[in-house]
């Protein structure tokens, strides 16, 4: 049998696990785990790029851990960035096989830039926050993963990944790394129920995110606020918000409930109480599993923590094996342990 390809994700440890997280992103390495072997980091290094709060950093790296082992992730694919300083090591090698001026184009700098000007209260940009895109090289190439599960907003991090490897493929004369390609998924766009023409976001304030551990009648309440028509919406076409709630309702997995709702609408016989009623009932069903995973996983707090170290130390023998081989192409010495 084939190997199973070589997937890898991501993610910063900011914030509350909300629905447009979930469905968004976290649900899709929840799928691809059935296909793929799979790597999934939580991204510490990358957090310090922006003004941020040292003591709160460790609790919010594994506070996402555990919302992420709550919402089915497995612990044997999940691990946290820093408990591998192989990546920090690549990132510095890599940075020596990165344009300068390719850097210098990287969209996503442009825009956290001037919100990390704005956050600091000083005007302070990182030199890390420069080179997050070469850090983010490294954590793909460290495992030599075949793909990249990405959104558009990724895009052009990937294009940079695979014109290191290219450079580095050719500075050092062997193929050594392949290029990783985007995988993309099907990647659904939650909007904020309280203002359905604005992504859910946990900055806009509580309103505009539903947490997916939420408990039931504070979650029912938030999907019955739900804004549905404005008045706004030209004759003929579904508005924002009644939009929203579809797409909620079938993200959730409830297709015939989505398809008989749809045809009422169609019919123009949908009440809106009955979809409110139907993604509430969705909602509070995974939210109510996931509560519950949720909390026996904090009972057991140290066990988990200690699997999380385990599986991260199991994981590293993989990167330190490829900056083994990395440091001896480019002329660096090994140090004998
Ligand atoms: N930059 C990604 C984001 O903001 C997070 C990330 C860090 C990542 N390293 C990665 C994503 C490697 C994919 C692969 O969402």
């Amino acid at each position: 049998m084939e190997p199973r390809k070589k997937v890898l994700s991501g993610i910063q440890p900011t914030g509350h696990m909300h629905y447009g997280n979930y469905f968004g992103a976290v649900k899709n390495w929840v799928d691809l785990q059935e296909k793929y072997d799979c790597v999934y980091c939580v991204v510490d290094y990358h957090a310090m790029t922006m003004p941020y709060n040292p003591k709160k950093l460790a609790e919010s790296s594994w506070d996402l851990v555990f919302n992420l082992l709550a919402v089915g992730v497995r612990p044997e694919y999940l691990f946290i960035q820093s408990l591998v300083p192989e990546h920090a090591e690549l990132c510095w090698i890599f940075n020596c096989f990165t344009s300068y001026g390719l850097l210098t184009r990287m969209t996503q700098f442009k825009d956290k830039s001037a919100q990390s000007q704005e956050e600091s209260g000083e005007g302070f940009i990182s030199a890390g926050l420069f080179d997050y895109p070469v850090l983010q090289a490294a954590d793909i190439l460290i495992y030599r993963a075949d793909y990249v599960p990405i959104g558009k907003d990724q895009e052009q991090h990937l294009e940079l990944t695979r014109n290191i490897a290219q450079r580095f493929n050719n500075q050092v004369g062997k193929e050594y790394f392949v290029l990783p390609e985007p995988l993309y998924t099907e990647v659904l766009k939650v909007r904020s129920t309280a203002d359905p023409e604005r992504k859910m976001s946990k900055s806009l304030g509580p309103k505009h995110y539903i947490n997916v551990f939420e408990e039931e009648n504070r979650l029912r309440k938030q999907v019955r606020s739900a804004v549905t028509d404005t008045g706004d919406t030209p004759a003929g076409q579904m508005s924002p918000g009644v939009e929203n709630l579809f797409l909620l309702l079938k993200a959730a997995g409830k297709t015939e409930a989505h398809a008989s709702l749809m045809d009422t609408y169609q019919a123009g016989n949908l009440k809106y109480v009955d979809l409110k009623e139907a993604v509430a009932d969705a909602l509070v069903e995974l939210s109510t599993a996931f509560r519950a995973r949720k909390t026996e996983l904090l009972a057991n707090k140290k066990d988990v923590k200690n699997q999380i170290r385990a599986s991260s130390a199991e994981i590293r023998k993989r990167a330190q094996e490829t900056v083994r081989e990395v440091k001896e192409l480019t002329g660096l010495m090994n140090v004998r342990i």
